[in-house]
């Protein structure tokens, strides 16, 4: 059993092939942590917790002052009782007081994973699970702790129940998913962070004392901070060494924080924001936060990302999409914008057909008056001068050239200017005296209603039952403000943020568990709330809206640290490229796309022949390794430096491909030669281009030469078969 209780010492072990993670019990009341790494076959206690007489330090054990909350290495923080450091919890009782005293009451182990109430996890596999149940005697309040053990992944889900036994109501106004003390601080702090356009870039700084910490009080996840850190050795690269990864499974917002304390240990803690929160919590009602993703990786960064990539594949994204290859899209956004009639719209599908194509996506434009971005969000019947048919004429037509059909939505958005806003002001997020800040010419809809979420499920069901849609592009293109709902009192207020996020994830969860055939994008202008929360229901994202390959190859890499190739949507757009003006090549564009989840975004009627012919080589090589570029193994091989060169490896049993981006041209071109470090070393390979054959030892250890190019934005392919 891989999770073990020794009540003589009062230690839990809770351990698989790869990991161990260990907690003990001290004065029978505090849960400590006392060890997280690689797999102990047995744990001791060698490193017995340290107890010394501090000054400063207050003692909750009258009868022992070495013994104190100020210093212990905790599971869970404390409050008003001692432990300054950063909290994972605040609860205010009704008589406006802030002190607790949770201490541990009892605690049970069983077989499997138990899903979180109203909020996305990862989906059951082989694991095992234990409690640990701490409670308030005074305020006759419980805290369960829940540890989830996967077996066959490096990898423990934390999380935590709060339930209120008394007759009184609390307000929970922090409530984190996850706290651990680490005994040391010697750590780099590893975070993605960016912006609109310039999503993923990895962040890398070494720990210093105090609170170092990212968060979002946007209302999402944010394109701004991805809601992950990652504590890994000074000495850890792509390649090798310890990680230790943190990831919330939450589309809101977030905190994930750590604070290097007086005497050299770190505490990490992550969870919802805080200072954006707080729950009323009623007599007899529980309070369940979002799950946080532990991974433990000894192969450095590319050993972190292999396990969130399959993971994230197969436990994490909706079970029909899990093992389904994905069609070849054309998307009409950056050909079309908001100009297009039907007759426009079938001659590129036909000219998709015949370049192999497979789905035609209709991005924004297509309802209301929406002719630009002023207008008509909430409006979800079609706009007649375009779509005389309307969206089920269209479809029939795209369906008999043999393709399917897809379709843009902003479904959480309300235009001023829309006859949605006139029938029903009330259901924009707001709050009572001040006017509502608009964000791309609109205002956010008030999930946190029911009946906003009704008119939702009603507006999408009645598109997705006429069986004519088989891809939905969910978009969100604003953050919040005015956060706060007409229909609710003052005491809840706080909790808008939170409750948006639930009714969110209620209609993503009715609506797919209804139409599981439909294959849904998940976007917030690009990659703004790529995040496990959004990827329960959404099998992939839109990664940016920055489609230059250029950038795209630095966006790509930075979200791979997380996510797999086919969870990131990736389209070849046309030249100059629209954000940045870039000119690269098709050829370059065409791999950089085929590294994520295959797509075109241009005007396929406006290309010379030459163009075409191309592109239809694509496709057809594409075509030819979809299960390898979609399912294969990705690794990361070289990080952009200064001129832009990064390198990747994608590999399953049979071949690899290497993608290596020269980026900007370079005098003084230093050696380069490649290594592909994850080849089998017994096997031999062929290269499909020379035909010839190499050990995969010998291109692991010596590399290949890569030759000098005297070009910007060049990229090249290598790729072998096993012999
Ligand atoms: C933002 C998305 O990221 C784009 O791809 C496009 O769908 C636009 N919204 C449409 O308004």
């Amino acid at each position: 059993m891989p999770i073990l209780f020794d009540s003589e010492k009062e230690i839990f072990h809770l351990s698989n092939s790869a990991i161990s993670y260990v907690m003990g019990i001290e004065k029978e009341k505090y849960i400590t942590h006392r060890y997280f790494g690689r797999t102990l076959p047995f744990y001791s206690g060698s490193n017995a917790l340290l107890q010394i007489d501090r000054g400063f330090a207050t003692n909750p054990d009258k009868a022992d002052r070495r013994f104190s909350l100020n210093s212990l290495l905790m599971e869970t923080s404390t409050q008003g009782t001692g432990d300054h450091r950063i909290s994972n919890y605040q609860i205010r009782r009704s008589n406006g007081t802030t002190v607790t005293n949770f201490v541990y009451h009892t605690h049970s182990i069983f077989t499997g994973k138990p899903s979180l109430k109203g909020l996305p996890s990862l989906r059951a596999a082989i694991a095992e699970t234990l409690e640990i149940v701490l409670i308030d005697e005074i305020q006759k309040l419980e805290m369960i702790l829940s540890y989830t053990l996967f077996e066959e992944y490096p990898v423990i889900t934390r999380s935590v129940r709060f339930v209120n036994h008394s007759e009184d109501t609390v307000f929970l106004e922090n409530a984190g998913s996850m706290m651990i003390d680490f005994p040391r601080s010697d750590f780099d702090m590893v975070t993605l962070n960016g912006s609109h356009t310039n999503e993923a870039n990895i962040s890398r700084q070494s720990l210093h004392t105090g609170v170092q910490k990212i968060e979002s009080t946007r209302g999402t996840s944010s394109p701004q901070h991805q809601p992950f850190l990652a504590l890994v050795d000074a000495k850890t690269d792509e390649f090798q060494g310890e990680v230790y990864a943190f990831h919330l499974v939450y589309s809101g917002n977030f905190t994930a924080q750590v604070e290097v304390e007086q005497y050299g240990s770190s505490r990490v803690q992550i969870g919802i924001q805080p200072e954006t929160f707080e729950w009323c919590l009623g007599p007899s009602e529980d309070f369940q936060t979002p799950e946080v993703v532990i991974n433990y990786s000894t192969s450095g960064l590319n050993g972190m990302s292999q396990t969130f990539h399959h993971l994230y594949q197969n436990h994490l994204a909706p079970a029909p999409w899990q093992k389904q290859e994905r069609s070849i899209l054309l998307n009409t956004w950056e050909a079309n914008y908001f100009d297009f009639h039907e007759a426009d719209l079938l001659k590129q599908a036909d000219l998709a057909k015949e370049t192999g194509i497979e789905l035609f996506v209709l991005d924004d434009g297509w309802f209301g008056q929406r002719n630009d971005d002023t207008t008509s969000l909430g409006d979800w019947f079609e706009n007649q001068e375009k779509l005389p048919q309307g969206i089920v004429g269209l479809a029939e037509k795209i369906h008999r050239k043999g393709l399917t059909f897809g379709l843009w939505f902003e479904p959480e958005m309300i235009s001023e200017n829309s006859r949605l806003f006139e029938a029903h002001p009330e259901w924009a997020l707001q709050v009572p005296d001040y006017p509502l800040t608009e964000g791309r010419r609109q205002f956010v809809l008030d999930l946190s209603q029911a009946a906003v979420q009704e008119y939702l499920i009603a507006v999408l069901s009645k598109y997705l039952s006429t069986g004519k849609i088989d891809y939905i592009k969910w978009d969100m293109n604003r953050h919040l403000t005015e956060v706060g709902s007409l229909a609710y009192p003052a005491e809840q207020q706080k909790e808008i943020s939170h409750r948006y996020v639930l009714r969110l994830y209620q209609v993503l969860d009715t609506i797919t568990k209804c139409f599981p055939n439909c294959l849904f994008e998940n976007c917030s202008s690009g990659g703004g709330r790529f995040d496990p929360g959004m990827m329960y229901y959404m099998a992939q994202t839109w990664t940016s809206d920055n489609t230059d390959a250029l950038c795209r190859s630095k966006i790509q890499y930075g979200y791979s640290l997380l996510y797999p190739p086919i969870m990131m949507g990736a389209h070849v757009s046309p030249v100059p490229n629209h954000q940045v003006g870039r000119k690269t090549s098709l050829h370059t564009r065409g791999l950089i796309a085929m590294s994520g989840n295959f797509g075109y975004e241009l005007d396929l009627t406006s290309l010379a022949n030459t163009e075409r012919i191309e592109i239809m080589e694509q496709i057809n090589f594409y075509k030819a390794h979809r299960r390898l570029l979609q399912f294969g193994k990705f690794y990361r091989l070289r990080s952009a430096d200064e001129y832009f060169t990064s390198a990747w490896l994608i590999k399953n049993d049979t071949e690899a491909m290497i993608f290596y981006f020269n980026g900007l041209a370079r005098p003084a071109v230093p050696v380069n030669y490649l290594k592909t470090r994850y080849l089998d070393d017994q096997a031999a390979y062929k290269n499909t281009e020379t035909g010839e054959i190499v050990s995969g030892a010998e291109l692991n250890d010596a590399g290949i030469a890569i030759p000098r190019i005297k070009e910007d934005f060049s990229t090249l392919l290598f790729h072998w078969k096993k012999v």
